[in-house]
């Protein structure tokens, strides 16, 4: 019984496909941003500005390589994780790595009013997230196993997309 990583850009619906895919499974689910806000007593927005970029990218490593000892879990990445390659050696030593994508469009409509992402203040214009989408996807789609497209579907209906494709 692997780990399960779901990996993407921010708003592909890691975290809710996340929740769902841990109940269906009866795993539990290890949400990144979260535990990292938890052990650091701050937000996302506060380790950023007080601590820096670089520290946080630091926190999401160590933390990978923690929890590549607590399988089976399904674990919901944050957007930058598979930057590093490191961390995508990490993922792939001891589990299956499950790409979430979306359209722009879709991205912008889910966190045009959360203010939880510092690389997304002041810029919430789809060419923007298109053009960042357009970096990242070269070591998104070389760390992941499989790839599912959550634009037009529900969260249920992902969830049976990668049941389905893992089987
Ligand atoms: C980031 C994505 C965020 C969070 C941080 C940086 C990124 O997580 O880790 O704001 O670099 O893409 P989500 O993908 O869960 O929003």
């Amino acid at each position: 019984m692997k780990n399960l990583y779901l990996i993407g850009f921010m708003g592909a619906g890691k975290s809710s496909v996340a929740a769902a895919l841990g109940q269906m499974l009866e795993r539990e689910v290890m949400e990144m941003d979260e535990c990292i806000v938890r052990r650091e007593g701050m937000t996302i927005p506060e380790i950023f500005a007080q601590k820096g970029e670089a520290y946080f990218r630091q926190c999401e490593t160590a933390l990978l390589r923690e929890c590549a000892g607590w399988e089976p879990l399904v674990v919901s990445c944050g957007g930058g994780v598979p930057m590093r390659e490191e961390n995508v050696e990490a993922m792939r030593s001891c589990g299956t790595v499950i790409l979430l994508t979306a359209r722009p469009e879709v991205i912008l409509d889910r966190v045009k009013d959360d203010h939880s992402r510092p690389l997304l203040e002041g810029h919430k214009d789809a060419s923007y997230i298109a053009e960042l989408m357009e970096k990242r996807r070269p070591k998104y789609e070389t760390a992941a196993d499989l790839t599912v497209d959550t634009s037009c579907l529900t969260i249920q209906e992902v969830c049976h997309e990668i049941i389905s494709k893992l089987n």
